[in-house]
């Protein structure tokens, strides 16, 4: 196959080397990992070693190399404005990490370079495609569990971490860290019509200086309430999904979906609240009028989205975009509004230490 993309990884650490190299690896039709460059000379020789790909130096000569049309930006979170702006002078496609930029200022660069620049953008919200998610998704919208009223997000762990991720200074902190997944998906779940927000940044149990426990609650524009937790100081994780409907209610936690509702088509008696005071036997079937047996559905499923997709899937939905001109799911307005988010939260939020 001919039409590959030759793709260039800025930045080998974690997301460079452990994400966009190994991912890129089970596209071997849609990409090639041509290069890669990294301050660090011991990860381009991994990068080499495994990959069989050439690695440089200096940036300019990387950025300028003409067979590179993909630059994969996965440095430092503080760099991703700048160096997506030298890849897209460059004349490349930028593929860039979250979060895509770390002040709302900063996300109105984007806007102008995704303008200067049309169709060349794209930014790396990978947790788009994430099963859950979108098998989630699925199931709100066939209907089963009712209106959904209420939709709790969290991410939990326990890590006394000391990394750059847990410095202010270096742009770390979980609000940068996970974040832009949550709120994408948190977002997404309201169709980005947020009414009201409250947010709280604490820092617990990690070592750095910025918070490593954060909460937002969103209120959607048709009353829905989601509230959304990120902590690296959970001892106890509590489930990753749990959302209530008036038909029923939903948890997920990794691959494993428990669902609870109503049987379709159960019609109840038109019962009414009443004023007077309850007779004092008869327990709760009395006191609540509401005699009638519920028809409940248990379920216990695996995650399995109708059309199966997993976070790496992002790289099949970039290429269809660049060379098929298919349009890709993630718009940058769209991620901007994420870095909207994350900058309305550190300037309204007071931050406290546990
Ligand atoms: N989407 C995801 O699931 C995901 C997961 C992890 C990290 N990330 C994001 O990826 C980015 C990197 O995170 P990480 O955990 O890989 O960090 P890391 O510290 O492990 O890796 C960063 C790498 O970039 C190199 N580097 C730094 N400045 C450079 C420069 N100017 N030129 C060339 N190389 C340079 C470092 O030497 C290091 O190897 C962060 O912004 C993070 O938010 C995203």
């Amino acid at each position: 196959m001919t039409d590959q993309i030759k793709v260039g990884i800025w930045g080998l650490g974690r997301a460079g080397l452990n994400m966009h190299a190994s991912e890129l690896a089970l596209y071997p039709q849609l990409f090639t990992i041509h290069s890669g460059y990294d301050l660090d000379l011991e990860r381009n020789r991994i990068l080499e070693t495994k990959y069989g790909a050439r690695t440089y130096t200096d940036a300019d000569a990387f950025l300028n190399d003409p067979e590179v049309e993909l630059i994969s930006i996965a440095t430092r979170s503080p760099d991703h404005v700048t160096h997506c702006e030298k890849a897209l002078a460059a004349g490349k496609y930028a593929f860039l990490e979250k979060p895509i930029a770390l002040t709302y200022a900063e996300g109105r660069k984007i806007l102008e370079l995704d303008q200067a620049y049309p169709g060349k953008l794209y930014s790396r919200h990978n947790r788009r495609f994430e099963a859950p998610f979108n098998h989630i998704k699925e199931i709100v919208a066939s209907g089963i569990l009712g209106k959904v009223y209420e939709i709790k997000l969290c991410r939990h762990s326990f890590q006394r971490r000391n990394d750059w991720q847990t410095l202010i200074e270096c742009g770390g902190g979980q609000l940068n860290n996970w974040g832009p997944h949550l709120i994408d998906h948190a977002l997404q779940f309201l169709d980005y019509k947020v009414v009201e927000m409250w947010s709280d940044l604490k820092k617990t149990v990690a070592l750095g200086n910025a918070e490593d426990h954060l909460k937002i609650v969103f209120k959607g524009e048709d009353g829905c309430v989601v509230d959304l937790e990120i902590s690296g100081g959970a001892a106890l994780p509590q489930n990753e999904y749990t959302l209530f409907g008036s038909l029923g209610a939903l948890t997920c936690q990794g691959s494993d979906i428990h669902l609870k509702y109503i049987q379709s088509g159960q019609v109840f008696k038109q019962n009414e609240a009443f004023s007077g005071t309850p007779p004092l036997s008869g327990g709760v079937q009395n006191a609540y009028a509401d005699q009638e047996e519920i028809n409940w559905i248990e379920e216990h499923i695996k995650v399995a989205p109708s059309k199966p997709i997993d976070m790496h899937s992002i790289w099949e939905a970039l290429y269809l975009a660049i060379k098929k001109d298919i349009p890709y799911p993630i718009s940058i307005q769209q991620a901007v509004a994420v870095v909207k988010i994350t900058d309305e939260v550190k300037s309204k939020t007071e931050f406290t230490t546990a």
